[in-house]
């Protein structure tokens, strides 16, 4: 298990009020999963992440990452992808890219190599000398992915990663990311509101209920090992598709 949550409780002090956004979650993340989350909105689903991020610490219980506590600091091996990405805009897309190696002193000639072969893995070779604001929304989100997997993270952490992109260019996203991961054999932690695209993706498919977010269900699923690229669109009405998708959909209209 590379990640393990246990009796974790979340709860917001305000000094207007006090919300409880999670409770009693408890997981076990097996390496090279991809793990999907879904649940209706508000129900804590950014706040789980936060805490895998360490952004916030659980207000009781535990989150041990490779059998260790999480510490309550931004880490290199747990990346995060957000829905609007966070590149900086005065680097092009290399140095942003590279910036996470760049800052841990990482050889030249060596820092060059992994940004190319991640530039490469999301087809921004061409675009490397580009600044930010000169590529569309899926080119930035794909350099934000990059440059999270140049850091070489125990764990990639995605919020709603494709959520801001039209109808076509998530699929080409998603076809991206799964390749990625397939490639890379890396565990991700990806949240989405999208049904379909959690059983496009999921290995680990969670379904969280309105808050306070608890586990509703949990689901396995070999669907992402057996889609081949540009080939989604037919596993959509597989039988065993459509099961899954009406009985998560019926789960979280309760
Ligand atoms: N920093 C904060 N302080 C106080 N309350 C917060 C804070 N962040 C989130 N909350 C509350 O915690 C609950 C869960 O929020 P969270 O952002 O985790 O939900 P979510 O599942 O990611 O929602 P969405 O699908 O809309 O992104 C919400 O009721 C929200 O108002
Ligand atoms: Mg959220």
């Amino acid at each position: 298990m590379v990640l393990q949550i246990k009796n974790v409780d979340l709860t917001y002090q305000t000094d207007k009020q006090v919300v409880t956004a999670l409770k009693n979650i408890n997981l076990q993340i097996k390496e090279g999963s991809f793990v999907c989350v879904l649940g209706p909105s508000g129900c804590g689903k950014t706040t789980l992440l936060r805490i895998l991020a360490g952004y916030h610490q659980a207000t009781s219980g535990e989150v041990l990452l490779d059998n260790k506590p999480i510490s309550p600091k931004p880490d290199r091996h747990r990346g995060v992808v957000f829905q609007q990405q966070m590149l900086y805009p005065w680097l092009n897309i290399e140095d942003n890219v590279g910036f996470g190696l760049k800052m841990r002193k990482v050889p030249a000639k060596e820092k060059r190599e992994i940004v190319d072969h991640y530039l490469e893995m999301v087809g921004l070779s061409q675009f490397k000398k580009a600044k930010s604001y000169e590529l569309s929304g899926g080119m930035k989100q794909r350099a934000s992915i990059a440059r999270v997997l140049a850091n070489d993270p125990r764990i990639v952490l995605m919020d709603e990663p494709f959520g801001a992109l039209d109808a076509m260019t998530k699929e080409q996203m998603q076809d991206n990311i799964r390749k990625i991961w397939k490639e890379t054999h890396k565990t991700i932690f990806f949240i989405t509101h999208d049904v379909e695209e959690a059983l496009l993706l999921g290995t680990h498919i969670i379904v969280l209920s309105a808050r306070p977010g608890r586990i509703l269900r949990e689901m396995y699923s070999d669907f992402p090992y057996r889609i081949e690229e540009g080939k989604s669109r037919m596993y959509r009405t597989e039988p065993d598709f459509v099961k899954r998708r009406e009985e998560i959909i019926s789960l979280i209209s309760l």
